[in-house]
């Protein structure tokens, strides 16, 4: 029997490390790609930010290539910006139309995300939340990761028991998304996102980070202590998360040598090792 990283009984952290951020981008896609052909009615939560944009450009790809159906897939994103209409550039929901929604046959009223230009904010966070259980829960959700540790926008000193809310974005955040914006003055300053509870109750986390910056944060988040000061550590508490890096954003990690054995060694990730 193979031993992962962080395993407890099924309890799993798997930490994947591809050389650069294309291989590590093409395995998530592979990935997403398999759990869409093995269930058409799958529950996908969705994210955005720079790191995303390879992942999406290979699922359309495969949608145009080999006929990837999305069709009667579902999608819930983990966030969306306080006070941006759908059509502005900035706006999470036009940053999926544009990536991904607008390329491939997704029927438009599966994909959700929070309306961040609701009147009543909280009543949609209870909304959001609502839509997401009546869908039976999400099935595999991506992840990206901030430098100051976010998945979603759970900011640092987020209750690992949070349900979807409002948060204030952190200066570490803004200096990070600014350039979306042309610059942090014309950043929204808030945020509505799944809260870290919300994250940990998906049946699947996949996690993609790539880059030096994102190295200390990534080691942080996989080897460090559990803390609400670093919203990714939840994550070794689900019961099934894969962490997927390049080269750069693993030089901080310890168990490297082990992470590596471990994807040369186990047979369920033999069919995507690449030749
Ligand atoms: C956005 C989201 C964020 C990003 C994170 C990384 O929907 O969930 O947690 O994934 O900020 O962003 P990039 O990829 O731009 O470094």
């Amino acid at each position: 029997m193979f031993i992962r990283a962080g395993s407890w009984l099924n309890f799993v952290v798997e930490v994947i490390i591809r050389a650069d951020e294309a291989a590590a981008a093409r395995l998530v896609a592979r990935i997403l790609v398999k759990e869409v052909r093995a269930n058409p009615h799958l529950v996908l939560g969705l994210a955005t930010g720079r790191t995303m944009e390879a992942v999406y450009r290979l699922l359309v790809e495969a949608h145009r290539q080999e006929g990837l159906d999305f069709s009667l897939c579902r999608t819930f994103n983990l966030d969306e910006y306080v006070g941006l209409a759908a059509d502005h550039p900035g706006a999470y929901r036009y940053y999926m139309n544009r990536h991904l929604f607008e390329q491939v046959n997704f029927d438009p009223r599966n994909t959700h995300l929070p309306n961040g230009m609701a009147k009543d904010l909280e009543a949609e966070c209870a909304r959001y939340e609502h839509v997401i259980e009546k869908a039976g829960g999400i099935d595999l959700q991506l992840l990206g990761i901030g430098r100051d540790g976010h998945i979603g926008f759970n900011e640092p000193l987020s209750a690992l028991r949070s349900r979807t809310r409002v948060k204030a974005l952190t200066p570490t955040t803004l200096e990070q998304n600014a350039p979306c914006f042309g610059g942090a003055d014309n950043m929204p300053r808030r945020a509505i996102t799944m809260g870290v509870g919300t994250i940990l109750e998906c049946r699947r986390c996949l996690l993609l980070a790539t880059g030096a910056e994102k190295a200390e944060v990534i080691a942080r988040a996989v080897e460090g202590p559990i803390t609400s000061m670093v919203s990714a550590t939840a994550l070794q508490l689900h019961p099934r998360c894969t962490v997927v890096v390049d080269e750069p954003a693993a030089r901080r990690l310890e168990g490297a040598d082990y992470y590596h054995w471990i994807f040369a060694n186990e047979p369920e990730w033999e069919e995507f090792r690449e030749s």
